[in-house]
Formats: C-alpha cells, sequence, structure tokens
C-alpha cells in the first residue's frame, strides 16, 4: 500500500527555474523548504522527483503533493479539506 504525502503547502509555489538545470521536488510534503526536497523524506518511502527544465521561465510547483501532474499545479489544492 502507498503512503499518502503530506501536505507540503496549501497554494503552488512560483519558481524561476533556469532550462537545463535539476531541480528536486519534494514528493513527500515534509520538506520545509517548499517545493524542494531538504531531505525530510528519509523516514518515508517518497524519494525527490527530479525536474529539468527546457526552457528558463518561471513555473509553478505544486506544494499539496496531491497534483496529477507532479511537479507542477493542477490545481488540486482547490479540492483540499478546510485547514
Ligand atoms: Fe520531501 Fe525530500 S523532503 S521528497
Amino acid at each position: 500500500m502507498s503512503e499518502t504525502p503530506e501536505i507540503g503547502g496549501r497554494k503552488p509555489m512560483v519558481v524561476n527555474v533556469e532550462a537545463g538545470k535539476s531541480y528536486w521536488w519534494c514528493a513527500c510534503g515534509r520538506s520545509k523548504s517548499q517545493p524542494l526536497c531538504d531531505g525530510s523524506h528519509k523516514s518515508t518511502t517518497f524519494s525527490p522527483r527530479e525536474f529539468k527544465p527546457e526552457t528558463t521561465g518561471e513555473v509553478w510547483f505544486c506544494t499539496c503533493k496531491r497534483t496529477t501532474t507532479p511537479p507542477l499545479c493542477d490545481g488540486s489544492h482547490k479540492k483540499l479539506a478546510p485547514a
């Protein structure tokens, strides 16, 4: 059975990314440096996900970890139950 990630945030975060650079998106939701991995997944079954953009510019990373298009936001945070 797969674990459910924690909710890392309730809104996506915009990051200015550089083409060809690797970004490690937090998949577990525990990172204190959302939306990117800080190593906090070590006690979970999750691993960070590499994102290597082809173009330089702004991207909206998912922080709620409920997106169906990781690591990018698909609007799923709007369906979260109220905190
Ligand atoms: Fe969440 Fe690494 S801290 S995947």
